[in-house]
């Protein structure tokens, strides 16, 4: 039954409905979903948080981000929040908690059906976790249907946090009823990865360490923290986005073919390959931390915000370098590659091959296979062609999938409408299973320690450059050659 797709009455709450992610991604992609008549029948979605806020202020908060192009989606979003209401609580009180749960129980009565399912989405920052899904359980949680609940990352700091809060929720919800969110499994290049490899006999052929010298995985943001450096101070840019987001794609890009496409064959051939990855050394690692723009010097650096604690040596910018020792993968180092206030807003993997042994075309470079995750999807292969005309001259050209060509009449959907519908399925798939969790930690926590610990200086980068100066000499030192 918890697998299964939600039938019946279904409510969504959004926890911390006041919030930033509620605001910008949350209703958006419900909103996303209402519109291609991916919610089931009769959803009710009810907002909750502490700010008091009357109905007009509610909707205009989460209407904000929402992008009203013509007058048939001014008209669908007008009949869509005629499904959204707010109620306003405390996340420790059991009487809150019961008033929400008799607005749940109104918005239910208005349907037929016996069933009757609840969705808890918690957009709300991990100090309030545990105290709300205790709240929740013990109040609002249904016993007439499936109750399903979504977590946002961060899942703790290290190791040790993430196996407390994994302790303290376990008790509540049960795995099968949680629904760990990493919102990069939502995205189309990263689902791709898996039809990419597996359905595909030439890339199946040189998946490996004989044909492949080495792998970059690389996020890049052009904007730094502005505002935000409370938060990510606390964290840095490894637990931010490299332990989660970019490891999610480690991992799908090196596992081994799943049995089957169920959401735990998938999941146990991800965690198998984690586990072959040892904790990554401080040796294999580079920090930056952004300064003040160089050319215009219209950017402050990260030390300049005031949100930033003075003197602090938290890391906006990383690049590590993992092994995976298996069959498969030893000796090919995996890049992964983070950074914000960078040149450009960027997520790709690069895949460098060998040199062809022997090569009569002397100084021919390395084909490179190119998965372009965002902006403007995109998967190339670049290869070495002959320079049409009457020599032997070699060029580097691309066999070039650039999906705004090639399925241009097709609408990718957002990473969130993605996720929220398969929690609507019951589908695990892309979603963060506790045992993936553990091990994704355990290859980063002894390097987060150390790096805490020891207050390790990050190396310094202007604003808009490509970071730290270092870079090139540390991806060329794993082997990458330039072409
Ligand atoms: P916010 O800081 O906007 O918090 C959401 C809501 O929670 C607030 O509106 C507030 O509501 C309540 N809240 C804030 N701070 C506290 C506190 N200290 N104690 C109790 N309640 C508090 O967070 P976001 O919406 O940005 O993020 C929510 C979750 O999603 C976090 O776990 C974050 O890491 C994750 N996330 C966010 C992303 C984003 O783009 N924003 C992207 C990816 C993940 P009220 O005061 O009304 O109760
Ligand atoms: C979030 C990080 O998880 O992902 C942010 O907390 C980051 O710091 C964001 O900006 C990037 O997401 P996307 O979808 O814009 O690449």
């Amino acid at each position: 039954m918890a697998d299964s797709k939600l039938s019946g009455t279904t409510t969504i709450i959004v926890l911390g409905a006041s919030g930033d992610l509620a605001k910008k991604k949350t209703y958006p992609a419900l909103f996303g979903l209402y519109r291609n008549g991916f919610l089931p029948e009769g959803t009710s979605i009810i907002g909750y948080s502490r700010t008091k806020l009357n109905s007009t202020e509610f909707h205009a908060r989460i209407t904000g981000h929402m992008k009203i192009l013509n007058d048939e989606i001014k008209n669908q979003l007008s009949e869509f929040l005629k499904l959204c209401t707010y109620v306003s609580g405390q996340y420790d009180k059991d009487e809150d908690y019961q008033k929400l749960d008799k607005a749940v129980e109104k918005a239910e009565s208005l349907n037929i059906h016996e069933e009757r399912n609840r969705v808890f989405y918690m957009a709300l920052p991990p100090s309030v976790f545990v105290p709300v899904a205790k709240g929740l359980k013990k109040n609002v949680y249904s016993k007439k249907g499936i109750n399903r609940l979504i977590v946002e990352k961060p899942f703790g700091m290290d190791l040790e946090s993430s196996r407390e809060l994994g302790r303290a929720l376990a008790p509540l919800w049960k795995e099968e009823e949680t629904y760990r969110i990493d919102h990069y499994l939502g995205k189309e290049m990263v689902k791709n990865l898996l039809i990419i490899r597996f359905a595909n006999v030439f890339f199946g052929a040189i998946w490996n360490r004989q044909s492949i010298a080495n792998v970059q995985i690389t996020f890049k943001e052009k904007i730094g923290t502005e505002g935000r450096g409370g938060y990510f101070d606390e964290f840095g840019i490894i637990r931010d986005v490299m332990q989660n987001h970019l490891l999610q794609i480690l991992s799908i890009f090196a596992m081994e073919r799943p049995l089957s496409l169920s959401a735990e064959d998938v999941r146990d051939e991800k965690v198998r390959v984690l586990r072959c990855i040892p904790p990554v050394k401080l040796e294999d690692s580079i920090l930056g931390q952004y300064t003040r723009s160089e050319d215009d010097d219209s950017k402050i650096g990260y030390l300049e915000d005031k949100t930033v604690p003075a003197g602090s040596t938290c890391p906006t910018f990383a690049a590590c370098t993992l092994w995976v020792n298996n069959e498969r993968w030893e000796g090919v180092p995996f890049i992964l590659k983070c950074g914000k206030a960078l040149n450009e807003q960027k997520t790709k993997i690069r895949v460098q091959f060998q040199d062809v042994p022997g090569n009569v075309f002397k100084d021919a470079p390395r084909n490179e296979l190119v998965i372009r995750v965002q902006p403007n999807e995109a998967v190339y292969m670049k290869m070495t062609n002959k320079l049409p005309g009457l020599s032997m001259d070699t060029v580097i050209s691309e066999l070039d999938l650039s999906y705004n060509r090639r399925f241009s009449d097709l609408k990718i959907p957002d990473a969130y409408e993605a996720l929220i519908l398969d929690v609507l399925k019951g589908d695990h798939s892309n979603f963060v299973r506790d045992d993936e969790l553990d091990a994704a930690w355990k290859i980063f926590t002894p390097l987060l320690h150390k790096i805490d610990n020891e207050k390790i200086a990050p190396q310094p980068y202007a604003y808009g450059t490509r970071g730290p100066p270092g870079i090139e000499e540390f991806v060329s030192k794993y082997g990458f050659k330039r072409p």
